[in-house]
């Protein structure tokens, strides 16, 4: 299964193990990695799940939609170039060893 790695704001990193047609969000959720809130359960209504994408990534990942551009307006931490929400991030076998960089608060 593909695997994520989250890195925190201090630098440390949680290598995780992702299960089929899971979300980055639900897989952070189920590993309980802290820095990921996801309020409104996945439903792109809340933005307390923001990452940013790391540079060698963001650009294989699909295009942000306009509920979800919408949304990153208003996370809580600065709104990046490379901001994504991590319940719109659906990790498919290509994304193995994505590198998720997490926001250093979300509320
Ligand atoms: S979990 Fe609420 S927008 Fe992603």
């Amino acid at each position: 299964m593909p695997a994520i790695t989250f890195i925190h704001p201090d630098g440390k990193s949680d290598r995780i193990e992702t299960s089929g047609g899971e979300s980055a969000m639900q897989a952070a959720t189920r590993h309980g990695i802290d820095g990921i809130l996801a309020e409104c359960g996945g439903n792109a209504m809340c933005a307390t799940c923001h990452v940013y994408v790391d540079e060698s990534w963001f650009a294989r990942l699909p295009a942000v939609t306009d509920d979800e551009d919408a949304l990153l307006d208003g996370a809580a931490a600065e709104r990046l170039p490379n901001s994504r929400l991590s319940c719109q991030i659906n990790v498919t076998p290509e994304l193995d060893g994505l590198v998720l960089h997490l926001p250093d608060r979300q509320v």
